[in-house]
């Protein structure tokens, strides 16, 4: 009898548990949000830099979202797919964009200003096809070799040397990127909404 009790205590324990981490994951997405998101997820995201190949250290840090965290553990971008059939949801990405002043070089749709477009097929770096690689770029910038030759981007990831004012942290970087992924007009092949973790 006592341990009956005992686990349905642990049974509710757990509920509670799981609900209160569900309700940490960012608020719109709650239903939505894939989900291993609140689970802290094993295995590191291997990340390089765009400008010579060398690793790229961005660690996971206390005020990081279930999202970035998964992130950081497996290179897919949860806000990808989230954002695909969630109109309403990638408005977050879509508003960081402009505020964060990527629109400036890029333009307000991202089709491209000084800087190049980044929604059609015609990517600076192949890698730009992959959560992985188009994270890269934007955390750590590049030197400026791109297809296009249209100058290099900045750093922007808060951890890294060199970033641009105060810096992104991993969550705003995977809201602007998974807002990109739905602006894309270049057709062909959509490889970013079918990632498996690496
Ligand atoms: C000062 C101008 C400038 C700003 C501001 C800027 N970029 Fe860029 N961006 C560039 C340039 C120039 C390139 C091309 C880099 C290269 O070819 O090496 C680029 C490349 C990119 C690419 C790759 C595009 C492709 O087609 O492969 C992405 C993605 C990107 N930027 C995202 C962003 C995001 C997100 C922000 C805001 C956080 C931002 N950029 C802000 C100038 C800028």
């Amino acid at each position: 009898m006592n341990q009956l009790k005992l686990s349905i205590t642990l049974v509710l324990v757990l509920f509670a548990l799981i609900s209160c981490s569900k309700k940490d994951a960012s608020g719109a997405a709650d239903s939505a949000a894939p989900a291993t998101a609140s689970a802290a997820p094993a295995g590191t995201c291997n990340l390089v830099s765009t400008k010579d190949g060398s690793p790229l250290v961005i660690k996971v840090t206390d005020k990081d979202t279930p999202e970035a965290k998964q992130f950081l553990a497996t290179c897919v971008n949860p806000y990808t797919k989230l954002y695909a059939k969630d109109a309403e949801a990638a408005k977050a990405g879509h508003k960081q964009f402009n505020f964060q002043g990527c629109s400036g070089c890029h333009g307000g749709n991202a089709n491209g200003l000084m800087g190049p477009s980044i929604i059609d097929a015609q990517w600076e770096y192949p890698k730009h096809n992959t959560d992985k690689g188009m994270f890269e770029t934007v955390a750590g910038g590049t030197n400026g070799k791109g297809a296009t030759a249209r100058g290099s981007m900045l750093t922007w990831h808060e951890q890294l040397p060199g970033h641009t004012g105060d810096g992104l942290d991993t969550d705003t970087i995977l809201k602007i990127t998974a807002w990109l992924r739905t602006q894309y007009v270049g057709g062909g092949a959509t490889p970013w909404l079918d990632e498996k973790p690496q």
